[in-house]
């Protein structure tokens, strides 16, 4: 297992390019399973998720080819409908091949995702929007076994506890889109790597309306054939980078980005002191006088994301002033929290809330990571820190950026890899 070190209080400075988003490709690669012809898509990051898809994909009987950030996958003459639990378990986005092998061969047998350290994560409203087509269900085991006759398009409304959901969304559009009549899924989620799924599926033949709005309209057809797709920019990654320049108070221009995806987070970094300006897709930060402290409340898109909450507090955290962070989709994701304290850091967890005292300056420490975008914090924390950093179990990061310590380098950070 390799540690990543960073010697802290470089500025960052230079050009960098954003990778193809994560959340787009793995629904996108399990949509893939709707046809038996080729599909390429393009702008493919090499992470461990999309390897760990791939692999996925194989065992359900697809061929699976992958260069220079392209990928095409055919079929075989062996389709599979069972996606066992040593690959489900690895990675929770797996979930997703349930609904096109829903769709495609009206049956599937597909392991529980189970829970992680980021909280319990259920899947309630992945068989809710499924069992509405029609299918029957029957968990067991640690199994979720769906078979049906037909799948009849049906009208659903998809929010739950914490809003709408992105992978159930996936999910039942993907089954929806080869069911009999048109399907209505109220409550839907509208983050554009949701919309980019459906911008695939309708290359496919499929007929959606709506994407991107809390209401998808399908209407069901018979066949869905090959496509070519370019995945969209990762909003995620390029959030992390904009933390990044500004943490490190340095000037990074980030090409490959989508403005309008990054909405929220621009308001609060405009908010918080970030000199933001954009031209042709490319987009300029830094900061403009003293940063800020802010208050941050994570919510579905176009609401502040979930995924840049910990990477936001290691911000606040060398910001002077009270910040106050809620966590409205997981109220448990704050592993990130006891590390950065450990690293000088004062914040107070009360619940759903984390409040944070900025203070002047970080210390380099040993710190560990237990999820991906608790990793990401860490090394945001490490390059503003005085001293040393060493953010042990990097294979977190490697699940969602793309050469990552390459890209930091790039920017001129002291940062390297080593083995633990
Ligand atoms: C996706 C993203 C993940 C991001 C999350 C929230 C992918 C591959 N992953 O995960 O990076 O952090 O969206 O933006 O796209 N919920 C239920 N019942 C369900 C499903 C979800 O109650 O059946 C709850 C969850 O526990 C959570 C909330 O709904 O509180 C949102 O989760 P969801 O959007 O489903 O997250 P994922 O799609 O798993």
């Amino acid at each position: 297992m390799d540690k990543l070190v960073i010697e802290g209080g470089v500025k960052l400075k230079g050009e960098v390019t954003v990778s193809g988003a994560k959340n787009s490709v793995l629904p996108i690669l399990a949509a893939t399973l709707l046809t038996d012809d080729a599909c390429v898509i393009k702008g493919v990051p090499v992470l461990r998720d999309t390897y760990s898809m791939f692999k996925l994909l194989r065992s359900l009987g697809k061929n699976v080819e992958f260069d220079k950030g392209t990928v095409t996958v055919t079929a075989t003459k062996k389709a599979g409908f069972f996606a066992d639990y040593k690959l489900v378990s690895t990675m929770r986005a797996s979930f997703c091949v349930l609904g096109p092998l829903v769709g495609k061969f009206k049956k599937a047998k597909v392991s529980l995702p189970g829970g992680c350290v980021i909280g319990v994560r259920p899947v309630d409203l992945h068989i809710k929007g499924i069992e509405a087509l029609g299918a029957d269900i029957d968990i067991d085991a640690g199994y979720v076994e769906v078979k049906a006759d037909k799948l009849k398009g049906s009208h659903m409304y998809l929010g739950g506890v914490y809003g709408s959901s992105v992978l159930a969304t996936d999910n039942v559009m993907m089954a929806a889109v080869m069911a009999k009549g048109k399907t209505i899924i109220e409550s839907a989620a509208c983050e554009p790597e949701v919309a980019d799924l459906a911008e695939f599926l309708i290359k496919m033949g499929a007929k959606i309306k709506g994407h991107g709005t809390p209401v998808i309209e399908i209407e069901g057809v018979r066949h869905l054939h090959g496509a070519i797709h370019h995945i969209i920019p990762d909003r995620i990654e390029a959030g992390t980078l904009m933390i990044a320049s500004l943490i490190t108070n340095g000037d990074i221009h980030l090409k490959n980005v989508c403005f309008r995806h990054l909405g929220a987070l621009i308001d609060k970094l405009g908010e918080a002191g970030a000199n933001i300006t954009k031209s042709d897709g490319s987009i300029r930060v830094r900061r403009k006088g003293k940063p800020r402290a802010v208050n941050v409340t994570t919510l579905p898109y176009p609401g502040f994301a979930t995924d840049m909450q910990a990477q936001m507090m290691a911000f606040m955290v060398i910001t002077p002033g009270i910040s106050v962070i809620t966590e409205k989709i997981y109220p448990d994701r704050f592993t990130h929290v006891a590390e950065l304290n450990r690293m000088g850091a004062k914040i107070q967890k009360e619940g759903p809330h984390a409040v944070v005292e900025g203070i002047k300056e970080l210390s380099g420490a040993p710190v560990m990571a237990s999820d991906l975008r608790a990793s990401a914090c860490l090394l945001l924390a490490g390059l503003a820190a005085r001293g040393r950093t060493t953010v042990s179990r990097i294979y977190h990061l490697e699940r969602g950026y793309e050469n990552i310590e390459e890209k930091f380098q790039r920017l001129g950070a002291r940062v390297w890899r080593e083995k633990e």
